[in-house]
């Protein structure tokens, strides 16, 4: 059964640990283990055991090779290919759907479907997802046709607008998208109030007006809200601040954070969906990450920073089953604006946050006059670090 294929449990992921380097390419080891035996096996010393160039062939069963990796990260490689989306485009890639003109005024038009797939969160671990997917994200772009993906496309649109969101739920489970923003209860997405449990085959078109301006999130709100939450029914939404409508240094400020001012493409925005997977069903997490992939930001692909460039991260955190998670980054500091919905920071000067499970802001930062190298960031939570939530940003 395919949804067995990379069934790790927590604990197995647990007695490997080691920062950021064994945690994953112990639990790949001990898979096999757990399949040979039929049993888990104590491995006491792996944790310790572990060194920055790979592991040491302690707890790595017999049949298996003892793989050197040289470096944190997983062992192996996830097939990004036949995932079909990439979590290094999708750092990257803003959805801005289909803008007309109706009347006078602007509506922005995506058309989001909710499909089935499984797809590969860890070298050789894939999870059986529910996703969303839209036609003019990146990877739909890429490959001419409809893609699901995890996290769903990061919709992205500018405060006043008219958005229009047609629903076609292509899964063979009820769904539903609740956005996070200010709308009618009807358009809220939830069994019972307004356009909630949208049937197999089912369509229907949520429409509400860009406001207020923030990094906000959508997400199915179908029952049982934990599993198709976690399932991978999830994405980022951006409304963009309108300039006009602010006055000063926070006009100014509005302008960076609107894609539609020159002022915006000085920044390198990026945006990050924290989430976790449990992959044997028992109401906890076994991988962690940023945009899906554990380490997918790693050694071996850190995320490409301009030292010279100014830094925005849209940061949400979706991750079920754990009540916090959080972002530290190393050797420097950020201001933050929580949940986005000012101009001004709520935090100054900062190298760590916390964010419960829908709560996100936008990180700002930069690296000009630093050396080059690489700089990580992570959970501050030690063991969901371990697990998956860890990266590099390289500065050049
Ligand atoms: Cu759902
Ligand atoms: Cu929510």
């Amino acid at each position: 059964m395919a949804s067995n294929k990379g069934v790790v449990s927590r604990r197995d992921f647990l007695r490997v640990g080691g920062f950021g380097l064994a945690g994953l390419a112990g639990a790949l080891g001990l898979r096999g283990l757990a399949q040979d035996n039929g049993a888990p096996t104590s491995t006491p010393h792996a944790a310790h055991e572990a060194t920055a160039g790979g592991v040491t062939g302690d707890y790595t069963p017999a049949s298996q090779p003892v793989m050197d990796h040289g470096g944190m990260g997983t062992v192996g490689q996830v097939d990004h290919a036949a995932n079909e989306f990439d979590p290094h485009e999708i750092l990257t890639d803003f959805d801005y759907g289909e803008l007309t003109e109706e009347g006078g005024r602007a509506v922005r038009t995506w058309r989001l479907v909710a499909i089935d797939r499984e797809f590969e969160i860890a070298p050789g671990v894939h999870f059986p997802g529910w996703v969303y997917g839209s036609q003019t994200s990146a990877a739909s772009r890429r490959l001419g046709r409809l893609v699901g993906q995890c996290p769903g496309p990061t919709l992205r649109c500018v405060e006043g607008e008219r958005l229009r969101v047609e629903f076609v739920n292509a899964s063979s489970h009820p769904h539903t998208i609740h956005f996070h923003g200010i709308h009618s209860a009807v358009m809220d997405g939830i069994p019972g109030v307004g356009p909630g449990m949208i049937q197999p085959g089912g369509r229907f078109t949520y429409e509400f007006n860009a406001r207020p301006f923030g990094c906000h999130l959508y997400h199915c709100h179908a029952v049982p809200l934990k599993r198709h939450i976690h399932k991978g029914l999830y994405g980022a939404f951006i409304i963009d601040p309108d300039p006009a409508t602010h006055s000063g240094e926070e006009a100014a400020a509005a302008r960076t954070r609107n894609h539609t001012y020159d002022e915006s493409q000085a920044v390198n925005e990026m945006v990050m969906v924290l989430n976790g997977f449990d992959t044997n069903f028992d109401g906890e997490n076994e991988v962690y990450a940023a945009n899906t992939v554990a380490f997918a930001y790693g050694m071996e692909r850190p995320i490409p920073i301009r030292r010279d460039q100014p830094q925005r991260l849209y940061l949400i955190n979706v991750t079920e089953f754990d009540p916090i998670n959080s972002i530290h980054l190393h050797a420097n500091f950020f201001d933050y604006y929580d949940h986005g919905t000012t101009l001004r920071p709520t935090l100054t000067t900062v190298d760590t946050i916390m964010q419960c499970q829908a709560q996100r802001g936008i990180l700002e930062f930069t690296f000009e006059g630093f050396e080059p190298g690489l700089y990580m960031f992570h959970a501050h939570q030690t063991e969901l670090a371990e697990l998956g939530w860890m990266g590099f940003f390289d500065v050049k």
